[in-house]
């Protein structure tokens, strides 16, 4: 393992429940692979434009064809996915928002999903280029999707695993923190969880 990526996306840096637990796996497989390079891309703190109207004409287009507008859209996303292109391992943390993904992180996604860089279309349909990465995600929830009523609105983790597949990213790894707002002793028992599906996941790596 030569290049971590470790994507973050709460406002609460260090208080974040996603930020504690991602960081121990990324200290995890830091120890693990004491060569590897740690590149941290923190949304929250450095947000990210959203996507405009010359990325989305430019994105279709072989660079040689693109407008100084478009060339210029097209910059940054090129940087994101050659950053993630060149990381083994993911290590991405979310918060749960409003059933879904924080907007900086879904501005992330919208600059790393790349017709030609991250995926392709032919006959067969879409296919994923970035294959043979792994990935770790952690979510973290106020309440518990993992099962019971609310599990049909968690459109979190099931919107992050159909975007990586997208991508070829098949290999992804869910650590869950959730049930935080429920009270101390739901508390307690999400913080217990999550350490337990860490320490699984840091034996996948092992
Ligand atoms: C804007 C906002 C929207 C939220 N929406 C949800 C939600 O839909 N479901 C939920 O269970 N928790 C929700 N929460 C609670 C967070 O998911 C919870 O506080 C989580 O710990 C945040 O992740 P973090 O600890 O990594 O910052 C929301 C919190 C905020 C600030």
């Amino acid at each position: 393992m030569n290049n971590i990526l470790f994507v973050l996306s709460s406002p609460r840096g260090w208080k974040s429940y996603s930020h504690q637990f991602a960081g121990h796996i990324v200290d995890d497989l830091k120890a693990r692979h004491p060569g590897a390079k740690v590149v941290v891309r923190d949304v929250a703190k450095e947000p990210l434009p959203h996507v405009g109207e010359a990325f989305g004409t430019g994105r279709v287009l072989p660079p040689e064809k693109r407008s100084p507008a478009e060339a210029k859209a097209l910059a940054l996303s090129d940087a994101l996915v050659d950053e993630l292109a060149a990381a083994d391992v993911v290590v991405l943390a979310a918060p749960m928002y409003n059933f879904g993904l924080p907007s900086s992180l879904k501005a992330w996604i919208d600059h790393i999903v790349r017709p030609g860089r991250t995926f392709s279309y032919s006959e067969k349909g879409p296919e994923g280029l970035l294959k043979g990465k792994k990935a770790v995600v952690v979510v973290a929830r106020g309440g518990v999707y993992s099962e019971g009523a609310a599990k049909q609105l968690d459109f979190q983790e099931s919107y992050l695993r159909a975007v990586l597949g997208f991508i070829g990213i098949t290999n992804v790894h869910v650590v869950r923190v959730e049930g935080v707002a429920m009270g101390e002793e739901a508390l307690k028992n999400a913080m217990a969880s999550a350490k337990a599906q860490s320490e699984e996941v840091a034996r996948e790596f092992a």
